[in-house]
Parts: C-alpha cells; structure tokens; sequence
C-alpha cells in the first residue's frame, strides 16, 4: 500500500484518468509531457520532495508492468538505466499488445527521446557507410564500439551493406549485453571481436580508424569523460576519428528521463566545447554536429581527429586527471 499526500495526489490523480482509458492518444502527448515537466520543475523548484517524487514511482511501477517501455525503464531488470534491452525495445519500437499498455508503450515510442535514440542508430551506420566508401584501396579498417550495447547499429549495418573490408570491435561491461550481441549478431560473428570489460580496464595494442561511443558517455562525470577522451584518442590510426553522442539538454528529454529515473549527464554543444578545451582539446579541433544541424533529436555528436591535436597535457585538469582512480 503506498502512502500518498495532496501533491502527489494531484499528480497521480492527473494520469490515473489516462491510465484507466488505456493511454493517451496522439492529440494528448503533449499532456502528458506537461505532466512529467510539472513533476520535474517542482522536484526542481523543492514544492516537491525527493520522496514524494518516489511515490510517484511507485505509483507507476504498480501500474505498469516490466513487459511495457514505462514499466521497464522504472524496474530497471539489470540494474542500470539504458540497459542493452531497453535500448534495443526503443530500437525496435517494442509494443505490448495489451490493450492496457499499448497506447503508452506508442508514446514512448513516439517521444523525441526514443527517437533520438533510433536516429543514432543511423548516424552510425552513415559514418561506417562514409568511411567503407572512402576506402579505395580495400584496406581493413577497423571499428572500436565502447559501450556497445545491443549492436543493432553493427548488425543491421552488415545485413544492409553487405560486403566490405570493415572489422568491428566491441567492448561491453555486462555480459549479458555481449551475449545478446553475439546472438543477434551470430551470422556475422568472424567480422566482430566482443570483449567482456570495462572500458576503463581495456587494453589493446592495437588502432582504429573510428571510435564510436554512444549511450555511454552520458552517464560519465567531466573527469572520467576526459578520461575516456585521452585514452581514445590514444586508440586511434593516424586519419583516425573519435566520435562521442552525448544526450543534449533538450527539457521535455531531461524531463521524462529524471521522473523515469534514467539520470544522465545531458551535455549541450558549449558544455562540450567548454569540458574538451579546458583540459584536451582545442575548439577549432573539435566538430559537433547536434539537433540544429543534421540530426533532429537531442543528441550531440562530437568528432575529434587527433590528426590535428595538440593536447594540453598543463592544464590544472588535467593534472587532476591523472590522479583519479575511475571505476
Ligand atoms: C545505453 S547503452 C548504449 C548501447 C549502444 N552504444 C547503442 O547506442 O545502442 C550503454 C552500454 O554501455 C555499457 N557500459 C556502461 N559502462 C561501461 C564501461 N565502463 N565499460 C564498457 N561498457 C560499459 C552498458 O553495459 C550498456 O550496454
């Protein structure tokens, strides 16, 4: 049984009414994004407490099973948010047929959020697409993928693509997420390498022509983002190139994401810039192509080539980087 005040009350009162007609429809999105900016701007503001806003979690975990993309993102069944499953539930548009989830499983769906996400998905395979073509001489060019979750980017890149003299390396901390991989990516499996670990513990002798991290860096403080930064760039061919998606700070995406408990580090272009000068890299050496630009959405996407680097190993940060100890 939960205990519940007057504001939460309200709250749960607000969305009991869609709840008990089964969702929202399309017209209605809008209030519902308003309902989880309310909740949001109070816990901001203090008119609501931390735990009033877990009551309200609660209220929603009764509600909606892990079988729906609410339900889910709330239980968390791994123990993190933006497990492999959830990810790949988003990259697939998973609906529950029941009649009681499916309307709220489509606005999940349908939230800028989720289709941020399926659109990094294809800027991926465009970059791999734009490096493959670049290759005249048929060279192997080799992918690392830190953090790589489901690998329904690779895997749909090597069944769309077809031949092509790329080899992909993914580095995953969760087990379960390499086994998922494996399986979904099981007629592909001499094209891939998979290793179990922490991308803080790899190493490698080897170099690569591209670094690709989504989904990851969103959940690093400034230090351990640096971090990962400088070991990478480190990784990379001469031509190489870093590329880092970081969710923006697009409000209605912070909103539903801090209610739902998926807590990230939302970086804009200028925190980007701001983090990278201040202890790597230069401005001018840096590009980000964010929601503005070519992808609708809210993620940044930064790209460095240390072709053209030059990092400034005396800065005070810097210093303070090499002392920590990331996990
Ligand atoms: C949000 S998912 C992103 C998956 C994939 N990059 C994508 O965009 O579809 C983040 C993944 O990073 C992995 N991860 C988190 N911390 C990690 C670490 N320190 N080293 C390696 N992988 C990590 C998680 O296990 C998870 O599979």
């Amino acid at each position: 049984m939960i205990k519940i005040n007057s504001k939460v009350k309200e709250h749960i009162n607000f969305i009991t009414k869609f709840i008990e007609r089964g969702g929202p429809n399309i017209h209605e999105y809008e209030l519902i994004d308003s309902w989880f900016g309310k909740i949001y701007n109070e816990v901001k503001s203090g008119v609501l407490q931390v735990k009033e806003l877990k009551c309200i979690r609660k209220f929603l975990i009764a509600v909606f099973s892990v079988e729906t993309l609410i339900g889910f993102t709330l239980i968390k069944p791994h123990g993190y948010a933006g497990d492999y499953e959830i990810i790949d539930k988003i990259y697939q548009k998973h609906i529950n047929p029941d009649q009681k989830f499916k309307k709220w499983d489509l606005y999940y769906n349908a939230h800028k959020a989720s289709m941020a996400v399926r659109k990094r998905k294809e800027y991926f395979k465009n970059l791999v697409r734009i490096l493959n073509k670049k290759n005249n001489n048929n060279s192997e060019i080799e992918i690392l993928n830190i953090g790589s979750g489901p690998t329904r980017d690779i895997f749909e890149f090597l069944s769309e693509d077809g031949i092509n003299n790329i080899h992909f390396e993914c580095v995953d901390i969760d087990q379960k997420a390499i086994s998922y991989s494996k399986n979904l990516c099981k007629a592909f499996l001499g094209k891939i390498t998979f290793h179990h670990n922490n991308i803080f513990h790899f190493s490698t002798n080897k170099k690569y022509d591209l670094i690709w991290s989504a989904g990851l860096f969103d959940y690093l403080n400034d230090i351990s983002f640096i971090h990962l930064v400088k070991k990478c760039l480190a990784l990379l061919r001469k031509d190489g190139e870093l590329v880092i998606g970081n969710i923006s700070k697009d409000h209605k995406t912070i909103e539903i994401c801090s209610v739902l408990d998926w807590i990230m580090y939302h970086r804009d272009k200028d925190d980007l810039i701001k983090l990278l000068s201040e202890c790597v890299i230069q401005e001018d050496n840096m590009r980000i192509i964010g929601e503005d630009e070519k992808v609708e959405g809210c993620f940044n996407f930064l790209h460095i080539k240390p072709s053209n680097l030059s990092l400034n190993h005396n800065s005070k940060n810097n210093r303070k980087i090499n002392d920590i100890f990331v996990k």
